[in-house]
């Protein structure tokens, strides 16, 4: 079977996840979700994987975006086995019964779902994790990545728990967590004199939310909360307008480098 997988990832948990199943699977090829939010297309595989993290108990903003905006108009007559993979710190919440219902809503059934456990990017609650701590989950998640490698190479059907109440949670409160998270960059991030200027996070931005103007970056109202600009600029010029938890994820152990604009 070859695999698509499609992947988005904040800083770099996700990334790593995805790019570990690409290496498994023979001739699997990797897509960032972000670069297919315009008008791109892909021709899919027999085997399809979402890989992503989880924000606020639910897939980001973004990934809902993408399942109701770009899959329908995606070839899926060569899908035969749909897949979920997500980060998360502590609890995943409703993110699998959401997607798998966001996923049915466009008429594809999640085949499997599974989820991989990594530190805490969400400052406003946890300080972020030192060198130690990140080396310690991602020698942990090795394990559980093999035993999804090995269960997706298996086609192993294992779709995720479908309670009553999510259809009930989509139509009521995912709308209004989504508005929430979009809000937060627009409203929360402040640039401090530490910015040089450099643009990157002009240019890694995923959802094209930061525009550079005399020289610093702007938040538009399209934030998808991933704290990407947070935590991987490298002079640490932005910061919270509120009081949060303190450090920074320069997450090295993910070899994560993309950058979606020049
Ligand atoms: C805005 C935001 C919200 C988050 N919410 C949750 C959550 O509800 N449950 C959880 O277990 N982890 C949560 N996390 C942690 C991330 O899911 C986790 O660190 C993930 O691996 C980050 O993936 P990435 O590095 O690919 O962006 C959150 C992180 C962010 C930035
Ligand atoms: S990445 Fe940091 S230093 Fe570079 S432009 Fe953005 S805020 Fe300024
Ligand atoms: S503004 Fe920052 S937190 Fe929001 S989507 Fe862009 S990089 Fe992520």
């Amino acid at each position: 079977m070859k695999h698509t997988i499609l992947c988005f990832s904040g800083t770099g948990n996700s990334y790593y996840v995805a790019n570990k199943l690409r290496i498994s699977f023979e001739d699997a090829r990797l897509v960032m979700i972000p670069d297919l939010m315009d008008d791109s297309t892909i021709e899919l595989t027999e085997a399809v994987g979402l890989v992503f993290p989880t924000y606020f108990f639910l897939p980001p903003p973004i990934v809902a975006e993408f399942i109701e905006t770009v899959l329908p108009r995606l070839d899926f007559s060569p899908v035969q086995y749909f897949y979920a993979v997500t980060t998360r710190s502590l609890w995943g919440g409703w993110t699998h019964s959401i997607t798998d219902i966001l996923l049915r809503n466009q008429g594809i059934a999640l085949s499997y779902a599974s989820s991989v456990r990594f530190a805490s990017t969400y400052i406003p609650l946890f300080t972020a994790p030192n060198i130690m701590q990140i080396e310690f989950y991602y020698k942990h998640a090795e394990q559980k990545i093999l035993k999804i490698v090995q269960q997706i190479g298996n086609e192993t059907i294992r779709p995720p728990f479908r309670p009553m109440f999510t259809r009930y949670m989509l139509e009521h409160k995912m709308d209004k967590s989504f508005e929430k998270t979009k809000k937060s960059a627009q409203a929360s991030f402040v640039v401090t004199p530490a910015c040089d200027g450099c643009e990157f996070c002009y240019r890694i931005c995923p959802t094209g939310n930061i525009e550079m103007v005399y020289g610093k970056p702007i938040f538009l109202p399209n934030c998808t909360g991933c704290l990407a600009c947070y935590h991987r600029c490298p002079q640490e010029a932005i910061t919270f307008n509120r009081r949060v938890s303190s450090g920074h994820y320069p997450n090295h152990e993910a070899h994560f480098q993309k950058e979606y604009r020049e």
